[in-house]
């Protein structure tokens, strides 16, 4: 996988060999953003039961369950991660009950692991068509952290709505806030924005206001870690004051994510773990100190954004209005945009 750490200097990758190599990399950033990790979790739970030398099913479910723990214990917050174990405990249970040996268990593993990677490129391009729709011809958009093509298995959640916008001919240009303290808008939205040759102008977060307040902002999309069953949305810290920001300006605060980041089981936003990373992220860049030494440093990396705050949810069964309780459930019921749109 592409070493985010390293981007835009470097463009390095690391290679996982067995599944403790994923789960680092997970936990340490290697790779990040709510379906990535879910996807990375995914394969590298087929990958560690592919190496099993377990020669019976009994000593196979128990290597299975192992490696399922230790994905579960890398991050705590993106629904996603729990999610993609769950499918893979799903495929696993189905196949067991089928009477799979340990060979064909580990095939299955490593379909699920490929299907959960496709399914997720899928949504996003479905997503991306859904939020298109809402931005106008001429957009000024301004996102936060990364929800790209590297926080996803491709194209992006927000990103993708970006994307196909663009795509669909809409004259876009992104603001893209730098996004302390792990920099992901600075580094890695920026990076893929000019790769795709999208206007793309980076802001220190505390800009965001003056730009609204300047007229240089005309809707915002952000993607999402996990979105309780009431729309309260949990995302990159900094995204609760845009919401805020957005609603004093009269803007439009679009949240872009798949199914499989809302958690119907967490009722409302006080229900999200919200993980609390090291110092060092916040008195570091780099090899750098930014603080002196004895001051007290708080790094939540996530922060919730009440549903009140959100003007749509968008995915890629379709695109969720408030109030959210009916119209979420109603998605990930299997309703069709139309019935959603009713709900609404
Ligand atoms: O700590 P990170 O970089 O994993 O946090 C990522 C975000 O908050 C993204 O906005 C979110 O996962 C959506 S990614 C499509």
């Amino acid at each position: 996988m592409i070493d985010q750490r390293e981007l835009p200097v470097s463009e390095v990758y690391v290679t996982c060999r067995t599944a403790a190599d994923v789960a680092k990399a997970i936990r340490t950033m290697v790779i990040r953003g709510a379906p990535a990790i879910g996807v990375a979790a995914a394969m590298g739970i087929a990958l560690g039961m592919r190496r099993s030398r377990a020669t019976g099913t009994k000593q196979f479910t128990t290597e299975f369950q192992r490696i399922c723990d230790m994905m579960a214990a890398t991050r705590p917050t993106a629904v996603n991660l729990f999610w993609a174990i769950e499918q893979m405990k799903r495929a696993y249970a189905d196949a067991a009950q089928a009477g799979a040996s340990v060979d064909d268990l580990k095939h299955r593993l490593d379909a699920e692991a490929i299907r959960i990677h496709d399914d997720d490129v899928a949504s996003c391009r479905t997503m991306g068509v859904h939020g298109a729709a809402l931005v106008p011809d001429e957009a000024r958009i301004l996102t936060h952290c990364n929800a790209g093509a590297l926080a996803t298995a491709g194209y992006g959640t927000a990103l993708g709505v970006i994307r196909a916008a663009v795509e669909a001919g809409k004259r876009v240009t992104v603001l893209a806030d730098e996004t302390r303290p792990f920099l992901q808008g600075a580094r890695l939205t920026a990076w893929e924005l000019v790769r795709d040759g999208i206007d793309t102008t980076v802001i220190t977060d505390n800009m965001a206001g003056a730009m609204m307040r300047l007229g240089q902002v005309d809707l915002v999309v952000v993607g999402a870690d996990r979105i309780a069953a009431n729309g309260d949305v949990a995302n990159k810290i900094g995204t609760y004051s845009v919401a805020v920001l957005a609603k004093e300006h009269g803007l439009p605060f679009y949240v872009a994510a798949p199914l499989s980041t809302i958690d119907l089981k967490t009722a409302d936003g006080t229900g999200i773990p919200i993980e609390e990373r090291g110092a060092r992220e916040v008195t570091h860049v780099g090899n750098a100190r930014l603080t002196p030494e004895g001051a007290h440093v708080r790094n939540p990396a996530f922060d919730v954004t009440p549903a009140t705050y959100v003007t749509a949810i968008i995915t890629e069964r379709g695109v969720a209005r408030p109030p959210y309780t009916d119209a979420l459930a109603a998605l990930v019921r299997g309703a069709q945009p139309a019935a959603v749109s009713a709900l609404s």
